[in-house]
């Protein structure tokens, strides 16, 4: 299977059981190169909560793919109020065709602005999906203890945020890493714009644990 990085906080898998978007932030990402009509049929996105840089093209790609969009509950609840089918989700666990997905406390918020309101949109998420191989997908957090129940679940890649100032910053992350129990972590969240540059921080995570991907790189898992 691999994975491909859209840069920031969004993640393509693409594996035998289908294909996946995690918080597909494409158009507008400044460091984006790939284009929506460059990806291949979706089946599933996840959107871990709504702020822009995670919804990103959540939606509109996945009326043309006709791909499952999971979503918090509340968000689905406001998504059907618009005409817009979505599976809504809260922590726990729902076994999809593909295999079993778990969502996680992510210690973040989750809102959107429609016209002049600021809509709550229900709490946000981590994702841990059993694929080929377990990947979790934190969304956006801070440091939480949380994180030590990840343990239970054998997670090969743990994608984290490591930018600060919305969520982990490199030292919450080297913490986190400590804490999840995973065999590897990829960071992301960082260096997309000025108020999550990491640059003078990146030394930290060359580690043999930490992939550091660039945006449009794609690994095999
Ligand atoms: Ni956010
Ligand atoms: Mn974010």
């Amino acid at each position: 299977m691999d994975l491909t990085f859209l840069g920031h906080a969004g993640f393509l898998i693409e594996s035998e059981k289908g294909n996946f978007l995690i918080d597909p932030f494409i158009t507008g990402n400044p460091v984006c190169k790939i284009k929506p009509q460059d990806l291949p049929k979706i089946d599933y996105i996840f959107v871990t909560h709504t702020h822009g840089d995670h919804l990103g093209d959540a939606v509109e790609i996945s009326k043309k793919h006709k791909s499952e969009l999971v979503v918090m509950n509340e968000f689905a609840l406001y998504l059907g109020q618009k005409g817009i089918k979505a599976h809504g989700i809260n922590f726990g666990s729902f076994d999809f065709p593909f295999g079993k997905a778990r969502f996680v406390q992510a210690s973040h918020s989750s809102s959107l602005t429609d016209g002049n309101h600021i809509v709550y949109t229900g709490n946000p998420f981590g994702v841990v999906l059993s694929l080929e191989k377990t990947i979790y997908h934190a969304g956006d957090t801070g440091l939480i203890s949380d994180f030590f129940l990840l343990k239970n679940y054998n997670i090969d890649y743990a994608l984290m945020p490591c930018g600060g100032n919305y969520t982990m910053d490199v030292e919450d992350f080297l913490i986190a890493s400590n804490m999840v129990g995973a065999k590897k972590y990829i960071p992301m969240h960082y260096n997309t714009f000025g108020l999550v540059d990491q640059t003078k921080y990146m030394d930290k995570l060359k580690k043999d644990n930490i992939i550091i991907m660039n945006p449009s790189d794609k690994i095999k898992l």
